[in-house]
């Protein structure tokens, strides 16, 4: 068993010497900006009910209800700020020359943050659309005076996100898919990694022989195949590694 010291060593040293990163996160990285996560103790599964907030079906039975979840999760996310692990991520864009961000998150911190090569798998919770239309809308409303809100054509409007039962965004399913198989190290970041497709990412990354780097609180099914796990925060653990990881570079530099 490697030490906590000789984990952080190796992932510094794939960091270091390989130059093609995927970043996987999940709602993990968003707890310590505040916004809580779906699974686990305070998770918002334990408090709501997925058949009743995110699927096409509760949409269908109860609009107003699903909106009204979906405002107060704005609220919360309007208030927070990305944290340490989001501006980490956003700083290592401007390292590597291929590097991007794979995110579950609908919070949009990681562009907040700064991060550019992101690709949003589950949409974005400041983005809406018409359920009949294709029109697209912005929605920086918060709290939203009308709930439910409506389309022009006079259908209701819908978070742009993905629920459950509902096919995934195609193109960013093969982006990410791609950017998995041609990574040299990938990155996965508190994500219980139960939800595919983005849970098969880990995995089909591996198995084009990348090193995988999980950092979460506590193990995953992905800790079974990942060459490192840290455990702890991500907030503490990615700051702590990049400056590890910094130091690297600049020796190899003076060398
Ligand atoms: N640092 C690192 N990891 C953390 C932290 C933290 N500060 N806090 C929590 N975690 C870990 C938990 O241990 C857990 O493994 O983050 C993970 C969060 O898991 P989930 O709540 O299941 O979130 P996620 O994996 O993103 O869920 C996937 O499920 O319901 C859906 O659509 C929703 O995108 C979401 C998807």
């Amino acid at each position: 068993m490697m030490t906590e010291e000789e984990r952080i060593k190796e992932a510094c040293r794939w960091l270091s010497q390989f130059k093609n990163i995927a970043i996987l996160t999940g709602a993990g990285i968003s707890k310590e900006s505040g916004i809580p996560t779906f699974r686990g103790k305070d998770g918002m599964w334990k408090k709501y009910r997925v058949e009743e907030m995110a699927t096409p079906y509760a949409f269908q039975q109860d609009p107003r209800k699903v909106w009204e979840w979906y405002d107060w999760r704005r609220q919360l996310i309007m208030k927070a700020n990305p944290n340490p692990a989001h501006r980490t991520i956003a700083e290592m864009e401007n390292i590597y020359p291929k590097f991007t961000v794979i995110t579950q998150n609908v919070d949009g911190l990681h562009k907040r943050a700064g991060c550019k090569n992101l690709i949003e798998l589950h949409g974005n919770i400041w983005r809406a659309r018409c359920i009949d239309e294709e029109r697209i809308f912005g929605f920086t409303e918060v709290p939203l005076r009308h709930i439910p809100p409506q389309c022009e054509c006079g259908s209701l409007i819908r978070p742009d996100v993905v629920w459950f039962g509902e096919p995934m965004p195609k193109k960013e399913v093969a982006e990410a898919f791609t950017l998995a198989e041609e990574c040299d190290v990938m990155m996965v970041v508190g994500t219980s990694a139960l939800v595919a497709p983005a849970a098969s990412l880990p995995y089909a990354a591996k198995k084009n022989h990348a090193y995988i780097i999980e950092v979460n609180l506590e193990s995953t099914p992905i800790t079974t195949i990942a060459d490192v796990s840290l455990f702890g925060m991500a907030g503490e653990i990615l700051p702590e590694l990049w400056s590890n990881v910094k130091k690297e570079l600049d020796n190899d530099k003076s060398e």
